[in-house]
């Protein structure tokens, strides 16, 4: 049987760093009620000539580096993004050319804050049907341009970045089992409304923005993110205590640490990257997981567990033998 594993992880964060103490001059908040409600310290900003693609070229080439591996072995690209460059062509096409390679499918995946788990399961199917033997999956985000940084509700939240993984077809087993759901019935809790082909006046006005109810997201986020963590375990015959990390979207760490008591696991076991990154949507999960290998906390042979939750809504998590 042929598996997928994870060969190697690399993310970029764009250098400008702002605080919550520098959002406190522009709207009307407090780093204390940030911190408090979210975990979010600071978060980092694109600068305003850096795209998607400059920010998840970086982290790719990081990947690959990590993985051994060449651009022109792969045999797969997707990138998870709501923030493409383009309408057209997909950001994982221009990744592609920036790689210096073509010939390989590449393409989007939509999926906003559940988008590399998405990705990652929709490569580990190739993979797995022997179709790809070599994946580039990313996910990457310049979410501050649908932000209204007038709006105290939501521009505290988010932040930009990418992060990456290289997948490869192997004898062992590396994904364990993945696990993907949406709900297009609570789409008007958490969308930006408009797009090409409705309300294009208000893109055209430049008021294509995240609105949010983040009461509502928050309730029903803690309560499916519980529900797909038993769902998980019970699809891998494996208990709460075989899971050595959690490495979840990183939104808020109050529902963070809900979904790791649920778990019974300390939050030392738990890969918090929220405070220092914010919100990156579909970025946030392999940024988080490059940064616990990087620092020697994650290890070959442990045991991930990945979710999310996101717009749509959507939802997902993958477990994963690193
Ligand atoms: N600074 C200060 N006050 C703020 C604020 C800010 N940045 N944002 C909102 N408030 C105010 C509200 O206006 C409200 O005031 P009111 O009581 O006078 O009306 C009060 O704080 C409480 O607002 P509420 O929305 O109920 O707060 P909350 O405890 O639910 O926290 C979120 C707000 C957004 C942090 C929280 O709901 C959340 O994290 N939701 C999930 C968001 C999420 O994860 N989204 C992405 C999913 S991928």
């Amino acid at each position: 049987m042929t598996f997928a594993r994870i060969a190697g992880t690399g993310s970029y964060l764009p250098e400008n760093i702002v605080t919550n103490k520098d959002l406190e001059r522009r709207v009307d908040t407090t780093d204390q009620w940030i911190r408090e409600r979210t975990g979010i310290e600071q978060r980092h900003i694109a600068a305003e000539d850096q795209s998607t693609v400059d920010l998840a070229e970086p982290a790719s080439r990081r990947a690959l580096e990590a993985a051994g591996i060449d651009a022109s072995e792969l045999d797969l690209i997707i990138v998870a993004t709501t923030t493409p460059d383009k309408i057209f062509p997909s950001s994982a096409c221009l990744l592609q050319a920036r790689l210096g390679v073509g010939g390989c499918p590449a393409f989007d995946v939509q999926a906003v804050c559940s988008g590399f788990i998405y990705a990652l399961a929709t490569a580990e199917k190739f993979i797995r049907s022997g179709s790809s033997k070599k994946a580039l999956v990313v996910g990457a985000e310049v979410f501050s341009r649908i932000l209204n940084w007038d709006d105290r509700t939501t521009c505290v939240l988010f932040g930009d970045g990418a992060g990456a993984v290289v997948l490869e077809a192997s004898e062992e087993a590396g994904v364990l089992s993945t696990h993907l759901h949406a709900d297009g019935n609570y789409a008007d809790l958490l969308q930006v409304p408009c797009g090409i082909s409705h309300h294009y006046e208000q893109v055209k006005a430049g008021q294509a923005f995240v609105e949010m109810r983040g009461n509502e997201v928050f309730k029903v986020a803690v309560n499916t993110l519980g529900k797909i963590v038993d769902e998980t375990l019970e699809a891998t015959q494996m208990s709460k205590s075989d899971i050595d990390w959690l490495v979840p979207h990183q939104a808020n760490l109050r529902i963070i640490s809900a979904t790791a008591k649920k778990l019974d696991m300390p939050m030392d076991q738990v890969v918090v990257t929220v405070n220092r990154h914010g919100n990156t949507s579909a970025a946030s999960i392999p940024l988080a997981l490059d940064v616990a290998v990087r620092d020697g906390r994650i290890k070959r042979g442990q045991v991930l567990l990945l979710e999310a939750f996101g717009g749509g809504f959507t939802w997902g998590s993958a477990l994963i033998r690193y």
